[in-house]
């Protein structure tokens, strides 16, 4: 719990702790130091000989200071300012994450730089989706199936990160998610393996840059969670995960591995056990698969406070056996708990781990730095005091156009009837809803060093837009809940100052001002959704639905009689039965950011249309959970339009999603041609080339993404019944067509078979090309 307060001190509401600044400063402050640490100054000559110059470094190492480069400190109330400057003194700390702006965090490293080997100290933070400048949440930014957007947002996060003084970023978070109920859905990319690995390694590029050591204005990787953490049993947060192993290797751990293949530099483990062995000690986990199989050079950090955490698990039976049992597997650095520095000195001593043991972690530790060039300049990223921002939350330090336009993409049109929108500039629109005009929503899960204040919310937006034409008026309709209950769960975290604000008023009193301002109307426009804190980490839900003094408004606004468009603002698949059926429009936003506001009445009002397209199914309810579009076939399968009995499906309700993978609608519309192929068969090494011709075939220009799924028809084990393997995003005027042509090659039809072979089998393969995972044209080839 203590480390949630942390976090959310480094929240954007939060002052700066400037007050730590300047506590440090007068115990350690000299002048700032800038330059080649002193070992590297003696050592120049091995300044470009990464290994050389980590081993000649361990050599000088005390067992003292080698253990303290594996301590990752959590700058918070449980670390006060005068002690980390003796730890960071005596060369006991290896990294911090939490602290956020470089007045903050010159002073640290002018404490590493007075320790006896002034070896610089890393800082990491959580940008997730931004960083002063918030983005789309991951399922927006997946939701825009296009790599250029996400490479935008990741790379002003890295330069706005490192211009804080930031090194390190606790991301991507690639966790494949197939259970809406888990809370950190939201921060993830959907559930589907290939567009996953594909914005994994897009974003481990955008984040870090391409140069080595890794650039003054670009930050390191930490791809999470590793692993598995997404199949958590039930949804429910830091639960265990059993899955066998071609599950894994073809399904989820294809992120991970596509994001080190990238070249991430860190890798933080998973909180979770995977088949009995927590990750954190897991052995099989870190070093054969990790290090061995995968290659991976870099350094491993343990999720915060796991391996204290090893005791719950019940594998250690104290803290020294945590200790002892991660050092083993593999886990570099231990995050905010004192375990490996209270236990280690005495477990080296008596041999229980080894001192090859220790020297490995110090070396990954050692690595990254040496990879952020800080050995080269320990300020690389903080610089001089004197280019110091004045005002660290100044707007034009936000990326304000980049937000915009990344939001605009990430949002996906769920229901359109009768051409509902675009809305008219000139229309009298009743803005409903507690979400219409919530900051501190907009900012969504994980908002990083991103002000509430300085975000854009849905009636700014609106009416900005309507300049001076139209009439808007605004009515909040219904708290996000009123379930004290839950109200109290979002705002355990900071009672002084809510997030979650209840509007005192009756449920009744809201819902008839809301209803008398729609009856003025000629438009309704709810927002509505969960609270950011409602799709968070620890925040599980056994329900999908919107809460009930959210339905009861939409209800009583539909009787107005009044087009109903919802604005859904939420971080994982709802249950939408009732608004499918009854809201003219849905458009399904996430949590946009900064922009929001912005960026949605863009849409709204027809200025973008709409491209997004689903990154994760749609469930009608939570007890078709797990429900995702790229299941394993079955002996009886359930056909849609045929009789139900002794298949493999529910008989109490209709089968299939509500919204498919893939799925997304626009102010046009788009006809897709049958698919041709080059040849009817492929050689071993050889390629097919599948064809189809895209047309918009509306009055407006749009973007759709095309989308090459395959089945293996018969294979050594069972098959998913399809799987994403390319997409394009096609830009089309009206009228205009294009063709798209996907390559598919060898790697394209490989999966792990039942020895965890990656092998592809000869026979035959289907194609799918649609514009979701449901409707889509076929064709055959058969494999030699
Ligand atoms: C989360 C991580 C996060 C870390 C540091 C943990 O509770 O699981 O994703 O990076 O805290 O804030």
């Amino acid at each position: 719990m203590s480390h949630k307060l942390t976090k959310r001190q480094a929240a954007p509401t939060r002052r700066p702790r400037l007050a730590l600044a300047v506590t440090l400063c007068a115990l350690a402050c000299s002048a700032v130091l800038t330059g080649p640490t002193a070992h590297a100054q003696a050592n120049p000559a091995l300044l470009g000989d990464k290994t050389a110059f980590i081993d000649d470094l361990l050599r000088q190492m005390t067992l003292e200071e080698k253990i303290g480069q594996l301590r990752l400190i959590s700058i918070g109330p449980e670390m006060p300012a005068k002690k980390l400057a003796e730890e960071l003194a005596a060369g006991r700390v290896g990294g911090t994450f939490n602290s956020v702006t470089r007045p903050e965090n010159r002073p640290l490293q002018d404490g590493a730089m007075r320790s006896r080997l002034k070896i610089p100290m890393f800082f990491a933070y959580d940008v997730i989706h931004g960083h002063r400048t918030t983005f789309p949440i991951g399922l927006g930014l997946a939701s825009s199936w296009d790599m250029d957007v996400v490479a935008r947002a990741m790379r002003v996060s890295a330069e706005e990160a490192a211009a804080d003084s930031i090194d390190m970023t606790f991301a991507p978070m690639v966790d494949i998610s197939r259970d809406p109920r888990w809370g950190r859905t939201s921060e993830g990319f959907g559930e589907d393996p290939y567009l996953v690995s594909r914005i994994a390694e897009v974003s481990v590029r955008a984040l870090q840059g391409d140069t080595k050591p890794i650039a003054a204005n670009r930050v390191m990787a930490s791809v999470k969670h590793f692993a598995l953490y997404g199949a958590v049993e039930g949804g429910r947060d830091y639960n265990v995960v059993n899955m066998d192993p071609q599950r894994m290797y073809n399904d989820y751990l294809p992120p991970y591995r596509a994001a080190i293949d990238a070249g991430a530099g860190a890798v933080m483990v998973a909180l979770n056990s995977i088949n009995g062995a927590p990750a954190t000690s897991n052995t099989w986990l870190l070093q054969d698969l990790l290090r061995r199989d995968w290659g991976f050079k870099g350094l491993t950090v343990s999720d915060h406070g796991a391996i204290t955490e090893l005791v719950n698990h019940g594998v250690a039976q104290n803290d020294s056996e945590a200790a002892r049992l991660s050092m083993k597997a593999g886990t570099d650095m231990s995050m905010a708990d004192q375990v490996y520095i209270k236990q280690l000195p005495e477990l080296v001593r008596s041999g229980k781990v080894s001192q090859q043991e220790l020297d490995n972690a110090v070396r990954d530790i050692l690595g990254a730095k040496y990879d952020l060039g800080l050995f080269k300049d320990p300020y690389v990223r903080i610089g001089r005091a004197a280019d110091d921002p004045p005002d660290v939350y100044a707007d034009s330090r936000l990326h304000r156009r980049d937000a915009r336009e990344v939001a605009q993409q990430s949002m996906v049109l769920l229901e359109n009837r009768n051409a509902a929108l675009p809305l008219k500039k000139n229309a009298r629109i009743a803005l409903v809803g507690p979400l219409a005009d919530s900051h501190i929503d907009m900012l969504g899960s994980w908002s990083a060093a991103g002000k509430d204040k300085q975000t854009i919310t849905l009636r700014q937006g609106l009416q900005a837009a309507l300049g001076g034409q139209g009439k808007l008026v605004y009515a909040r309709g219904a708290n996000i809940t009123e379930d004290k209950h839950i109200v109290d769960y979002l705002n355990f975290l900071n009672w002084d100052d809510p997030e979650v604000v209840q509007d005192k008023r009756s449920p009744k009193a809201m819902i008839d001002e809301a209803v008398k301002a729609a009856r003025h109307a000629d438009v309704i426009v709810a927002a509505v959704g969960e609270s950011r804190g409602m799709s968070h980490e620890s925040s599980s839900r056994t329900s999908l639905s919107l809460p009930q003094s959210q339905l009861d408004l939409l209800k009583a606004l539909k009787a107005t009689g009044k087009p109903l468009v919802l604005v859904l603002m939420n971080g994982r698949p709802l249950d939408l039965n009732w608004a499918r059926e009854n809201a003219s429009a849905i458009l399904e936003t996430w949590y946009t950011g900064t922009e929001g506001g912005n960026a949605i009445a863009d849409i709204l009002f027809g200025d973008v249309n709409p491209s997004g397209k689903l990154p994760i199914t749609f469930p009608r309810s939570v007890g078709q959970i797990p429900s995702y579009y790229n299941h394993p076939r079955v002996g009886r399968p359930y056909t849609e339009g045929k009789p139900g009995n002794y298949t493999s499906q529910y008989f109490d309700e209709p089968n299939g999603p509500l919204y498919p993978f893939g799925y997304g609608l626009s102010y046009t519309e788009f006809k897709l041609s049958e698919v041709s192929l080059s040849q009817p068969s492929m050689s071993a090494d050889g390629k097919v080339e599948a064809s189809v011709t895209v047309k918009n075939v509306g009055r407006r220009a749009g973007a759709t993404v095309v989308q090459l799924y395959l089945r293996d028809v018969a294979a050594s084990v069972v098959r998913p019944v399809k799987e994403l393997k390319d997409f394009r995003k096609v830009m089309l005027q009206p009228g205009e067509e294009k063709q798209v042509q996907f390559s598919i090659d060898r790697k394209a039809l490989s999966f792990y078979n039942a020895k965890l072979e990656y092998v592809a089998e000869p026979g035959e393969f289907q194609v799918q090309i649609g514009l979701d995972s449901k409707e889509v044209k076929t064709a055959s080839f058969n494999l030699q």
